[in-house]
């Protein structure tokens, strides 16, 4: 059994609030406590969770039913049904002769707006059930101040009663942007570094300088990519060839982790196609070094197209936001600017130069990351 104290204010505030709450402010105060099996709010007012009910208990005056509860999400959760695929139609694909498919991984999350979903679920499934299985309560992790990862990372702890640490590259620039913003809201305590100290961020000294103790913390490195990451990427090409393979799967890229997760699970059955959202040339050797380490030196049907990055990472021109603006009219749904908006502008673009044959099948991931449109429209407005 789990439980927390509250301190007087919260305390007060709470016993104030539940009993006369709207559904979704009691919705909001559960979710803050997911977890959680008793609530104290002082010496004699306690809030019981069960499965389905949330029960008030004073001391004195005896219980009363405040609120149905939503049944308590479990690691066990993390299993999934697979994520649907949807055509995707246009002229640009008769003229060329192609089917695209859409592998809408963004489909796979805790409940919609969730910054826990796509390539981050499955970058983060065994992690999560590692973290779990292994008896920590704390997960840390790294990443700039829009990262996709760590909004995520505080997601996933919120919602399975972990604690959370993220390391922020650069200086704390107030007020939050709504990606930080909201990792605090979910309890992860922000801690900034400069970029030159984060550069040291897998010494062994980083962490205990900053007064963490590694051994207490499930540590998850920057974008999330480890051997466990790997391994919930080749659940995704497990998904796609359940059926008949594509003639090519794409993807984006940041580190690398989702593609070589995919490649090493396609073994050659189909090749695999990244689009890099970085600028340079080092992801060839970086995916490479992932695939070898993990034991799969030897799955060589892939490549990383390095075109379409507009500039580098969080970079864009007028042409790549006009281009999602449409691709969202005519689908149905949306693409971010960091990621996806750059895979499917690169695809079209080269399946209007014919780099497909004619017949092909080409499936593309929506990896998510939508929740980094709100920080991007901030920014750039
Ligand atoms: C939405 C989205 N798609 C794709 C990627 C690229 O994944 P990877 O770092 O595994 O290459 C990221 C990376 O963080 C992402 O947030």
């Amino acid at each position: 059994m789990c439980f927390v104290r509250c301190g007087r204010s919260t305390g007060k505030r709470l016993r104030r609030k539940l009993p006369s709450a709207d559904q979704r402010l009691r919705r909001k105060l559960l979710r803050q406590f997911i977890g959680i099996d008793v609530i104290c709010l002082g010496s004699k007012n306690f809030i019981f969770k069960t499965n389905s009910f949330l029960i008030l208990k004073n001391q004195a005056r005896g219980s009363k039913l405040i609120a149905r509860s939503s049944p308590r999400f479990t690691i066990d959760t993390l299993e999934r049904p697979a994520s649907p695929v949807q055509e995707i139609r246009g002229g640009a694909l008769d003229a060329a002769g192609l089917r695209l498919l859409v592998k809408r991984d963004d489909l796979l999350r805790w409940e919609e707006g969730s910054a826990f979903c796509g390539n981050k679920w499955r970058k983060l499934k065994y992690n999560l059930l590692a973290a779990h299985s292994q008896g920590f309560r704390r997960l840390l992790s790294f990443g700039g101040a829009y990262s996709n990862h760590l909004a995520a990372v505080a997601e996933a702890a919120h919602v399975l009663g972990f604690e959370s640490i993220g390391i922020v590259r650069g200086e704390a620039t107030p007020p939050l942007n709504p990606t930080l913003q909201r990792a605090q809201e979910q309890g992860m305590q922000l801690l900034y570094v400069s970029r030159e100290t984060y550069r040291e961020k897998t010494e062994a000294g980083f962490l205990p300088a900053l007064g963490i103790q590694p051994a207490a913390c499930y540590v998850i490195p920057e974008g999330g990519t480890n051997s466990l990451a790997l391994a919930g990427c080749r659940e995704l090409a497990a998904e796609i060839t359940a059926f008949d393979p594509p003639d090519c799967i794409a993807v984006a890229c940041g580190t690398g982790g989702t593609l070589a997760g995919l490649v090493s699970s396609l073994e050659g059955r189909c090749p695999a196609l990244g689009f890099s959202a970085l600028k340079g040339d080092f992801l060839q050797e970086e995916v490479r070094r992932l695939l070898a380490e993990n034991g799969y030196a030897h799955c060589d049907n892939w490549a990383i197209n390095t075109e379409y990055h507009f500039g580098g990472y969080a970079k864009w021109r007028p042409e790549l936001l006009d281009f999602m603006q449409q691709f969202k009219a005519d689908q149905g749904f949306a693409l971010d600017p960091i990621y996806t908006g750059k895979l499917f502008y690169g695809l079209f673009d080269l399946i209007k130069k014919g780099h497909f044959p004619r017949g092909a099948t080409v499936m593309a991931v929506h990896t998510g990351g939508l929740q980094g449109v709100a920080g991007f429209e901030q920014r750039y407005g």
